[in-house]
């Protein structure tokens, strides 16, 4: 088994219908990653251990999705220097808007890279991890590069139904 390149972490297990776009993006890549339950308010000596072990396992950021008072992709940056993705999962009553804010307006000095609300956002922030990657690694900036360019063929082929 590959050492992981990426941890994604998230609060509860209801988050794992988002997340795990994240988890696909990385997978249809071929970057191992480690996916894991930690919650930062429920679990906080948990999700420090975690940090630490991936961190030893190398890997090169983490991903964290959180909702509510979303204060886990935060955290986990005040525990390591490597790049925090933060993930906003869609909330039941303010609909991720409370997730959204937490995790972006983070105070000044610890930052976290904050991507949309829900499955685009988990999306784009395993596409974003695989950037980073590729920056080392040519054969993966060769397969993001064929990635894009299907999209953009898929939109250069796009053509509309005819008026109803
Ligand atoms: C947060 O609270 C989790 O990230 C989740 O989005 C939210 C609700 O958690 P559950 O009540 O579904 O466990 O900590």
């Amino acid at each position: 088994m590959n050492k992981p390149l990426v941890a994604i972490v998230m609060g509860s297990s209801s988050d794992w219908d988002v997340m795990q776009q994240a988890a696909r993006q990385l997978k249809d890549f071929g970057i191992a990653f480690e996916a894991r339950v930690i919650s930062a308010h429920r679990s906080p000596d948990l999700l420090f251990d975690f940090i630490k072990d991936m961190t030893a396992q190398g890997v090169q950021c983490f991903i964290a999705g959180a909702g509510g008072a979303a204060h886990l992709a935060g955290v986990v940056a005040s525990k390591t220097m490597l790049p925090v993705l933060g993930v906003p999962i869609p909330s039941k009553y303010l609909k991720g808007m409370d997730s959204l804010l937490s995790i972006v307006q983070m105070p000044k000095g610890i930052p976290v890279a904050t991507f949309a609300i829900g499955e685009a956002g988990a999306a784009n922030a395993g596409l974003f991890a695989v950037s980073m990657l590729a920056l080392k690694d040519g054969q993966l900036a060769d397969r993001l590069n064929k990635f894009r360019k299907q999209q953009a063929d898929a939109i250069a082929s796009t053509t509309l139904p005819p008026l109803s």
